[in-house]
C-alpha cells in the first residue's frame, strides 16, 4: 500500500514521475484524465483549517472522476468531540473510502494514521511536522519556473521552525543539486537542527542568515512563508515580535535577479505586500494552480497508475 507521509520517503526517479505527469495533465489534455479513478472515495478528514489542499485535492479526486466524502472541521464535528482516537476513526473511514487525505494538528499524526489504516493515507499537514504534498507542488512550480531544480539558489524566509512546508521542500530539495540554500528567520524561529544535520550529511551547501537583503540578489527562489500563529499557544508576544521582521515588497523586488520567482504556500498575512502581485516574478498564485495537477498525479501515483498503465487505460477504451 503506498501512503504519503514524508518527503523523504520519495526516491528521485519517483519525484520525477510525478513531475512529469503532473506537466502531461497540465498541458495534455484533460479529459483523458477524467476517467482514471471512477469508481474510487476519497475522503479528505482535515482537523485544522484549509483552503487550498482540501478543495485542491477534492478538485483533482473529483477531475480523476472519483467521489469524495469529506469533514472539513474534524476536531468539532467528527466524533473527535466526543472523545473518539484518531486511530479508531482512521479504521472506520478507511472501511468506506478508498484513501485517506488527512490534515491534523499534531506532528506524526500521518505516520499514526498509517499504522492502522486499511487504505493509503496522504498526508495533507501534521502539526508542526511536514507537508509533502505542499513540497511536491512547490518543486513542480520551481521547475517550471526556473526550467530545472540542480543548479538553483533557494531562501527560505520567515517561520522555518514551525512551517510545515518548508520542512518538506528541504528534503525534497536533498534529492536535486541545488547550488545553495539560505535559511532566513528570526531566532525564535529558526530552521529545525535536525533538519540541518540531514542537510549536512547530504552534503547540502546551506546558511543560515538573519538579513535578507544582502541575499536577494543571489537567489533564484525566494520561498516567502507566514509566521505560524497557531502554534505559539499563548505567547501571544513572542508571536508579535516575531511577525512582521520580514515583509516582502517591492524594495525586495528590486533587489532580486530578472529571472527569479517569488513562491509562498499560502494563506499570506502580511508578509508579501499586494503590490508585488503585478510583478511577473510573483508566482505564489501560479504555484496553487499548479498544486491541482501534482494532486491529480499524486492521486494516481497512491493507486500505483503509472504513466504507463494509464495511458494503457485509457487506450483501451
Ligand atoms: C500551509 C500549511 O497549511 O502548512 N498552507 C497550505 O497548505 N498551503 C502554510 C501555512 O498555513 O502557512
Amino acid at each position: 500500500m503506498q501512503h504519503i507521509i514524508k518527503a523523504q520517503q520519495f526516491t528521485r526517479k519517483d519525484i520525477e514521475k510525478i513531475l512529469n505527469l503532473s506537466q502531461k495533465i497540465q498541458e495534455g489534455d484533460r479529459e483523458n484524465f477524467q476517467e482514471v479513478l471512477v469508481g474510487r472515495i476519497i475522503a479528505t478528514l482535515f482537523y485544522e483549517p484549509s483552503t487550498r489542499t482540501r478543495l485542491s485535492f477534492e478538485t483533482a479526486a473529483l477531475r480523476l472522476g472519483a467521489s469524495v466524502i469529506s469533514t472539513e472541521n474534524a476536531r468539532e464535528f467528527s466524533s473527535a468531540s466526543k472523545g473518539e482516537t484518531l486511530e479508531d476513526t482512521i479504521r472506520v473511514v478507511g472501511s468506506y473510502a478508498d484513501a485517506i487525505v488527512l490534515r491534523h494538528f499534531e506532528t506524526g499524526a500521518a505516520e499514526c494514521a498509517a499504522q492502522v489504516s486499511p487504505v493509503p493515507i496522504i498526508n495533507a499537514g501534521d502539526g508542526a511536522g511536514q507537508h509533502p504534498t505542499q513540497a511536491m507542488l512547490d518543486l513542480y512550480t520551481i521547475q517550471r519556473e526556473m526550467g530545472s531544480i540542480d543548479g538553483i539558489t533557494i531562501a527560505f524566509v520567515g517561520d522555518l521552525l514551525y512551517g510545515r512546508t518548508v520542512h518538506s521542500l528541504t528534503y525534497l530539495l536533498t534529492k536535486f543539486k541545488v547550488k545553495k540554500i539560505y535559511f532566513i528567520a528570526p531566532k525564535e524561529v529558526e530552521m529545525r537542527k535536525d533538519i540541518l544535520v540531514y542537510l549536512r550529511k547530504k552534503r547540502v551547501n546551506f546558511e543560515e542568515r538573519e538579513d535578507a537583503l544582502e541575499i536577494l540578489p543571489k537567489v533564484d527562489v525566494v520561498y516567502q512563508t507566514r509566521i505560524q500563529k497557531e502554534r505559539f499557544g499563548d505567547r501571544v508576544e513572542l508571536y508579535e515580535q516575531v511577525c512582521g521582521k520580514y515583509i516582502l515588497d517591492k524594495s525586495w523586488m528590486d533587489k532580486m535577479k530578472k529571472r527569479s520567482v517569488v513562491l509562498h504556500p499560502l494563506p499570506r498575512v502580511g508578509e508579501i505586500n499586494p503590490e508585488v502581485d503585478r510583478d511577473s516574478r510573483a508566482g505564489y498564485f501560479r504555484q496553487v494552480e499548479n498544486g491541482m495537477y501534482v494532486r491529480m498525479a499524486l492521486l494516481s501515483f497512491v493507486f500505483g497508475i503509472s504513466d504507463k498503465g494509464w495511458k494503457k487505460r485509457i487506450l483501451k477504451k
